[in-house]
């Protein structure tokens, strides 16, 4: 494509180590695979905390792209990222309601550096560049951006859910954020039915009428919404899984699993991804099934996140908990119902655990896409496939149609499903997977970031919009 360079924005950067690889995790995944078309700046947190605020990013070369990397202070960590961010947004954009906790302060905080970040970022834009900014953190930057002058195209991609109007507007400053989404030239979401919110959410709170195509005009303003969901590099999954046995860890668990049948979960310890509910469900299950006791094992990684938000350590301990009472309950002397584990580890060896296990069990409360269940698929032995459990409220689950979908709530009905993927024959099993496994590689991650990049060049950006928009940092 004729771009001269793309200038991404997230509130994460991750940058290749020594080898060139880049860290685990879906975002850093598909940007990676951005910056494989185009060459450009990566612009974001450098995840440290420093007395002062940072008025310059660090610039780091390496390769076609430059890493510009600001610090945070510690009350921009806490107001932002922790507090506005993942105490308010988060909750909110999951449908957790209830968990949601707003202050005035950390939404000032939010949009501090927000204002900061677009002040740092102005000086390093072309003119001709395509700006791609990521993740509910940085919704205001486009308007930021506005202000300062730029009128380059400028797109927002929605990793999570974006819920339904009535659920928004239970959280203070989301019409404001709603004006701020009006200022990129073109919003991606994961799912259709995420797309059809926000476009309900832009009507409702704000009167956005439609101009007859596929955009919405507000306060003079002109937004296309679509629905883009991200992919993952299929080909490199299957690649990693077929010769993963040269990971010592994925050695020692095909040796300790002897027999038994590998049921595998992987996911952050966040309560949007519902992992003391799942262990209830298999729980229901060893009660129901008596015959598979010593049978199976369950491994559940779940590396710790976001440690310092009150509402992360209980479910940590909500997942000890369960843990206690299952192995304790059901665990007989030499075999352990589950394992489970908060340490990171590599894709490599993910893939592998993935390719070793019948089942993969996928079951969020609510989730924008979760690429785990994409690499699960991506993973198994195409002679032999695993089945993806896969809970309804994850955007995967409008793709992977031919996964068992289950309602995560329900541990009977995911205690069902888990008997019935161990006991699937090996041809449904194949004809499940083959399925799947077309629409991975068709919509996979390049097709993602080229699909997006291309309607944001289409939409050439509107003159409107620098003269409009008065970024709520600088109004009174
Ligand atoms: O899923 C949303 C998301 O922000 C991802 O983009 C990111 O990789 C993940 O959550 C991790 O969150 P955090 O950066 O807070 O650890």
């Amino acid at each position: 494509m004729d771009v001269s360079r793309l200038l991404i924005v997230s509130n994460r950067v991750a940058i290749p180590d020594r080898t060139g690889a880049v860290a685990a995790g879906g975002l850093a995944v598909a940007l990676g695979e951005a910056f494989r078309m185009y060459e450009g700046v990566w612009f974001g947190w450098s995840g440290k905390v420093a007395a002062e605020p940072a008025s310059r990013p660090q610039v780091i070369n390496k390769g076609q792209v430059q890493y510009a990397l600001m610090d945070l202070t510690t009350s921009d960590r806490r107001e932002y990222y922790n507090g506005f961010a993942n105490r308010a947004l988060w909750p909110t954009m999951h449908y957790r309601v209830g968990l949601s906790d707003f202050s005035r302060t950390d939404y000032d905080g939010y949009r501090r550096v927000n204002h900061n970040f677009a002040t740092a970022l102005a000086p390093l834009s072309r003119p001709d560049d395509l700006v791609w900014v990521h993740d509910y953190h940085l919704i205001p930057l486009a308007e930021e951006l506005r202000a300062l002058g730029l009128v380059n195209a400028i797109g927002y991609f929605h990793h999570i859910p974006w819920p339904a109007p009535e659920v928004l507007a239970t959280l203070p400053g989301t019409t404001e954020l709603l004006r701020s989404i009006a200022c990129y030239d073109l919003v991606g979401l994961q799912t259709q039915r995420d797309a059809e919110n926000l476009r309900r959410c832009l009507i409702t709170e704000l009167g956005a009428v439609s101009d007859g195509s596929d955009a919405l005009e507000v306060a003079g303003l002109k937004t296309r919404i679509h629905c883009f969901p991200i992919g993952i590099n299929s080909n490199q999954i299957e690649q990693l899984a077929a010769r993963a046995n040269s990971s010592r860890v994925v050695r020692q668990m095909s040796a300790d699993l002897n027999s038994r049948r590998l049921i595998i979960g992987v996911d952050r310890l966040d309560y949007s991804k519902g992992i003391p509910e799942r262990m209830g469900a298999y729980e229901r299950f060893l009660q129901d099934n008596p015959d598979q006791r010593g049978r199976v094992t369950y491994l559940q990684i779940a590396p710790t996140s976001r440690s310092e938000v009150p509402e992360y350590a209980a479910v940590s301990r909500a997942v000890n908990e369960a843990l206690g009472r299952i192995n304790g309950s059901l665990g007989e002397p030499g075999w352990v119902p589950i394992h489970y584990v908060t340490s990171t580890y590599p894709r490599s060896v993910l893939a592998g655990l993935y390719r070793l296990a019948s089942v993969g069990l996928v079951t969020p409360m609510r989730d924008g896409m979760n690429l785990v269940a994409k690499e699960y698929v991506a993973a198994q032995d195409p002679a032999n496939p695993g089945v993806l459990i896969l809970s309804k409220f994850a955007g995967a689950a409008q793709q992977l149609r031919a996964a068992l979908i289950v309602n995560p709530n329900d541990k009977v009905e995911v205690a069902e499903a888990i008997r019935n993927a161990l006991h699937m024959t090996q041809k449904e099993r194949v004809c499940r997977w083959s399925d799947m496994m077309q629409s991975l590689r068709e919509h996979d991650v390049s097709w993602w970031a080229g699909a997006f990049l291309k309607a944001l060049k289409r939409g050439s950006p509107s003159a409107l919009k620098s003269a409009h928009v008065v970024p709520v940092s600088a109004r009174s």
